[in-house]
């Protein structure tokens, strides 16, 4: 496997830029490749079987892109689809929950954990059964909140409609404290300072992408895969300058208009793809 390889991202649309940044600060010599399946988002309100289909068909199409290892950004795809994934591809893959799992269980310090989600990786109950599966006994309260992903994406992310909806969705955990809140989906670490608002200081929020980026570094340094060429001209890399590459499946005008929302600065390398079946990718 060649080290110097980029990292191969995807998720189902805009939100998995979240996990891009975090990936990006953690691992400034590292390169990237991004998937948002645009043209099928959201995948938070699908069934299994779609969501592992969706999910192996661009799985498939980063490993063919040549990368080194593959992050499923999105919660609801590493929720439901990462055992069909790992055997899709032959890159190792990498998903959000155990991460973000293993970070609420730290930092909860025997307190309950609240998981706020999409309606499908709160059915799933894959962090409930993460932290269970790392021999901790707490309590997991889980929500979703499918509201969140609009109110990010419209730029919506500090307003009286966001405050007015936490406070309605997050009401449980102001009842039944909890000692972390993982914010189980890509979208809601944009609206961090309102959930923050509405729970209390008290609650510390888990951010799954930023466990992920730590999880990502210690695997390539344990795998000797980290990048050792120096990455060209840069003094300093900066979020989505033309060292990564960004592809989407549908309305790459919009993502480039919430990537600026999101992360201050567009891609310079977008372009929108159509993935045919599982292999077969056409370009326009
Ligand atoms: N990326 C999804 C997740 O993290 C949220 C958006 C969607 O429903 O596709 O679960």
């Amino acid at each position: 496997m060649d080290r110097n390889l980029p990292i191969g991202i995807f998720d189902s649309g805009v939100g998995g830029l979240t996990v891009y940044r975090a990936l990006h600060e953690r691992l400034p010599n590292e390169r990237f490749v991004y998937l948002g399946d645009t043209a099928r988002v959201p995948y938070g309100t699908k069934s299994l079987a779609t969501v592992e289909r969706y999910a192996v068909e661009n799985s498939r199409f980063l490993q063919a892109h040549g990368i080194k290892l593959l992050v499923v950004a999105c919660n609801t795809a590493s929720a439901l689809a990462l055992p069909a994934i790992r055997k899709a591809v032959k890159v190792p893959v990498m998903g959000v929950i155990e991460p973000g799992s293993r970070a609420a269980v730290e930092i909860a310090d025997g307190k309950k954990i609240g998981v706020i989600a999409t309606e499908a990786t709160v059915q799933s109950h894959a962090y409930a059964h993460a932290i269970a599966a790392m021999g901790s006994n707490v309590e997991v309260i889980e929500r979703a909140c499918p509201l969140f992903v609009s109110l990010a994406e419209e730029g919506w992310a500090d307003s009286d409609v966001a405050r007015a909806v936490a406070q309605d969705y997050l009401s449980e955990f102001k009842q039944t404290p909890v000692g972390a809140l993982v914010l189980g989906c890509t979208h809601y670490p944009i609206l961090r300072d309102v959930i923050s608002e509405t729970v209390g200081a008290n609650v510390k929020l888990i951010d799954s992408g930023a466990a992920t980026a730590r999880d990502v570094e210690t695997l390539l340094e344990n795998s000797g895969l980290t990048h050792d060429e120096p990455l060209g001209l840069y003094q300093e890399r900066r979020l989505c300058d033309d060292l990564d590459h960004f592809y989407v499946t549908d309305a790459a005008e919009r993502f480039a208009k919430v990537a600026e929302r999101f992360l201050g600065s567009a891609p310079s390398i977008l372009e929108a793809v159509e993935i045919w079946g599982h292999d077969e990718l056409r370009t326009h």
